[in-house]
């Protein structure tokens, strides 16, 4: 214990992926999402979806990871069980904060958003293309409960598959997608002596107005 407590103190190095310019970024900060997912996307990261969603309950923040399904102008989706700790969150309160962090490449997207649920069909139509397991593994997953022990987890997959067996899987109600809707972006690029550049958008009306923050 004491020698990891020693290490983490002196692990440092320094950022020099690339650099962000205010003068070369777009007008729109779905524009340079879209950039930034890509480049992470085909420098072939695991998992270069995924974000950690924060929310707050009480006065009590919480953070989790989950996978980005869609990034288009009407706002960010992902999908998961709406009675699990951070469906009841976002039912009192739907401020929520996304955080991507791509070590490779340098890069953090922080940003502000308001979530809704997603209209139930597109929550069908994404339900539907996912494999079979994962359909009967939302049926199955009370998420966030309290779970006896792993084999009941694994006599109610048992019993879900045998009352869907031979038919398609429909969309448990419980379970569906959000659409998070920024109002706040920070792109932040690594540099060299922590002279990182943060470059934020924040909407005003409907423009987005860019300034540079210090490092
Ligand atoms: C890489 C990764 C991707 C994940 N993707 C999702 C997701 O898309 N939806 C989801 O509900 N949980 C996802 N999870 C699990 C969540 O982090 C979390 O454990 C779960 O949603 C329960 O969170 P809650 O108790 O705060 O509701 C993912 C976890 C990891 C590490």
């Amino acid at each position: 214990m004491d020698k990891v407590r020693k290490t983490v103190k002196h692990i440092r190095r320094d950022f020099t992926y690339d650099t962000l310019d205010e003068n070369e970024a777009p007008k729109n900060p779905l524009d340079l999402l879209h950039k930034w997912l890509e480049e992470a996307i085909k420098a072939e990261l695991k998992e270069p979806n995924a974000f950690v969603l924060s929310t707050v309950n009480n006065a009590q923040p919480d953070s989790r990871v989950v996978l980005l399904r869609d990034a288009r102008e009407e706002g960010l989706e992902f999908f998961t069980n709406y009675s699990s700790k951070k469906g009841q969150d976002l039912t009192h309160n739907n401020l929520v904060s996304i955080n991507f962090f791509w070590v490779e490449l340098d890069r953090q997207i922080r940003i502000h958003a308001k979530v809704d649920r997603l209209a139930s069909h597109l929550s069908d139509e994404y339900f539907a293309s996912r494999p079979r397991a994962s359909q009967i593994g939302a049926w199955a997953s009370n998420q966030s409960h309290k779970l006896k022990s792993r084999a009941s987890l694994e006599d109610r997959i048992t019993e879900i598959e045998s009352k869907f067996e031979g038919q398609d899987v429909p969309r448990p109600d419980f379970w569906g997608g959000y659409l998070a809707v920024p109002s706040y972006y920070e792109f932040w690029q690594g540099r060299a002596s922590r002279l990182h550049d943060r470059i934020v958008y924040e909407q005003m009306d409907d423009n987005w107005e860019m300034k540079r923050l210090y490092p």
